[in-house]
């Protein structure tokens, strides 16, 4: 199996137990349901129960939601391995109670020995696996240093009281729910020998990027603590990650330095040159997390503030709402033929656009203003059929721009007391990202090189194409579909929401957004209802199971759409303020997601 499809057949195992074909015999207008979790004052929504518990008593002990979201970053690192990271990267956004708003970029960079072929061989094709699996495949982590700066701009708790509880929580284990055992039971874990011999500390690397010296496979050093020899994970297992703790320990007492200098940094270089690997210590001291200008755009009345590049995410999502806001989608009914098709009809548009125009904004110019610009979108929509599907290959990036050129992440959603919303999705990129394990420093390194576009045209883990915006080049970061929205009315906090998913990310926020505000669900019901996902190319709906009625399927199929029934993806976390101030947790039943509130 490849790469790719080990990627998504995993995402799928983890994601879902219902990996079958499934069948499409929901009704359109799903019954109301009861709400989710609610809240008086403050909630947490994380994809695992013990990272929403530590957020919940950071903010119950006077920690504000900036405060908790390190808390619980850092707990996902341990519960979460699937996903939750120091070894990866992420898009925080935030808006104050005082209307104060930011969106900290702690994203992945290509390491300074990258190049734009690195993943191609010597007849200029993709080498399978290279950027997904490995040593290669990581980008230089951010979020140490993003948290580390969320902290000293916004935090009111110190440091070190907001790093113990993972501190704790790896020292005294992690109980594996049935999803998580699975996950670890099917993966591979990539562990190199940790080498004692002096010959180590001769190792160098040269100006070309190779390394000079011998590796000598010397013992194997129980570094991976994600297997047992000889023994599967069972449910209810506990494991306890002595080395993680150690490694969170540094983190909390000596802050940024603890990651990117000193042991851990030593020991994530020596996994490095093991592995064949080429980030340096100088990629590591100089990475640098980014505070960047969020988007902010329109919807039925609500202002949604969103993420910008180099997520992707924030402009498609801004870019579907004003291609749909002329569409009445209630009258349509959910899910039904009509509203189905206008809704592909935008993702197969706004996806053309990302595979041309996205990239990294310190690379390269993005036209942002352009793409959002609404005359554009509706000129875009205009060539939409009334009844018919507009097939991708008759479709291109829409012309007159300059030109430029996962799916095991996860998402938390937080409000505090004071009225401070924060929307987190961070990432590995792949469930267990690159699968390499830092010996000695207990944690997992991302694959996130992959959602660089290796060669133009070539799709990646996702299917997702690319172009030159997306090229790989030392110090860039990668294009990201991470979507983290907050949305409010008259000024009033309304709405904190985000998923992984790889490519579906953004079609999952939008379509939780829609249910909120065009369907009148509940938040719960918003994230639980089944999805569907167009992504330009390949050209099909992937279809989650009970999606569509047999009638709408058919209706569909006559238009011309091609439906791809698939395992559930996603996992949205998420917070609607209900009419009387209280809070709504919307967690996503497709995972082990937890909405706990006080
Ligand atoms: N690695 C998934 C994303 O950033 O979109």
């Amino acid at each position: 199996m490849n790469s790719r499809l080990s990627l998504l057949a995993l995402a799928a195992l983890l994601s879902c137990s219902r990996a079958s074909a499934p069948t499409t015999t929901a009704s359109t207008t799903p019954a109301p349901q009861a709400l989710g979790v609610t809240a008086a004052k403050a909630m947490v929504v994380s994809a695992h129960p013990a990272a929403s518990r530590i957020g919940l008593e950071i903010l119950q002990k006077g920690g504000n939601a900036y405060d908790a979201a390190v808390a619980v970053q850092f707990a996902l690192a341990v519960a979460l391995p699937v996903a939750g990271n120091i070894g990866g990267g992420g898009f925080l956004l935030y808006r104050g109670a005082d209307g104060q708003e930011g969106a900290l970029d702690f994203r992945e960079t290509a390491p300074a020995a990258a190049s734009r072929d690195m993943y191609l061989d010597k007849q200029g094709n993709v080498v399978p696996d290279l950027s997904t699996a490995g040593h290669l495949a990581v980008g230089v982590p951010g979020t140490v240093a993003g948290m580390v700066a969320l902290h000293q701009k916004l935090g009111k708790l110190s440091w070190a009281e907001v790093v113990q509880p993972a501190v704790d929580l790896a020292r005294k284990g992690v109980v594996l729910t049935p999803k998580e055992a699975a996950g670890l039971n099917g993966t591979q874990f990539i562990t190199t020998p940790i080498v004692t011999s002096p010959a180590f500390q001769h190792l160098t690397r040269e100006a070309n990027g190779s390394i000079s010296g011998e590796v000598l496979p010397q013992r194997n050093y129980p570094a991976n603590p994600y297997k047992q020899p000889g023994r599967t994970w069972q449910p209810g297992d506990t494991i306890h990650y002595a080395e993680l703790a150690q490694t969170l320990s540094r983190i909390r007492s000596k802050g940024r330095a603890g990651f990117y200098e000193g042991e851990t940094a030593e020991l994530l270089v020596a996994e490095m040159l093991r592995g064949r690997g080429i980030i340096t210590k100088e990629d590591l001291k100089s990475y640098q997390p980014k505070w960047r200008t969020p988007l902010h755009g329109r919807y039925r009345g609500y202002d949604v503030l969103t993420f910008p590049p180099p997520s992707s995410g924030g402009v498609a999502l801004l870019q579907m709402l004003q291609m749909l806001e002329p569409y009445n989608l209630k009258k349509a009914g959910w899910h039904s033929p009509q509203a189905t098709h206008w809704m592909t009809e935008a993702q197969r548009r706004v996806y053309a656009d990302r595979a041309t125009y996205l990239g990294d904004p310190d690379f390269g110019r993005v036209p942002v203003a352009r793409l959002l610009d609404k005359s554009y979108n509706t000129q875009r929509m205009a060539s939409t059929l009334p009844h018919r599907a507009t097939p991708s290959k008759a479709l291109t990036a829409g012309p007159g721009l300059p030109a430029y050129e996962s799916d095991q992440t996860t998402h938390y959603s937080i409000v505090d007391a004071q009225g401070n919303a924060v929307s987190c999705t961070t990432t590995l990129n792949g469930a267990y990202g690159s699968k390499v394990v830092v010996a000695g420093a207990g944690f997992l390194l991302n694959n996130e090189m992959d959602d660089f576009s290796s060669k133009a045209g070539v799709p990646n883990a996702y299917g997702l194409v690319g172009g030159t915006a997306n090229a790989i080049t030392p110090g860039k970061r990668m294009l990201s579909s991470m979507t983290p929205a907050i949305l409010s009315r008259n000024g009033k906090l309304q709405l904190v929401v985000g998923t992984p998913g790889g490519s579906t990310i953004i079609t999952s926020v939008l379509q939780a957004i829609l249910h909120v505000i065009d369907y009148d669900m509940s938040m719960q019901q918003a994230v639980s209802v089944p999805r569907l996902h167009h992504q330009w190319l390949p050209d099909y709906i992937d279809v989650e199971q009970d999606a569509l009625t047999p009638a709408t399927t058919d209706s569909l199929q006559r238009r011309g759409y091609t439906l791809h029934p698939r395992g559930a993806w996603g996992r949205i976390d998420a917070i609607r303020i209900l009419p009387n101030g209280h809070l709504e947790g919307g967690a996503d039943p497709r995972g082990d997601d937890t909405a706990l509130g006080y």
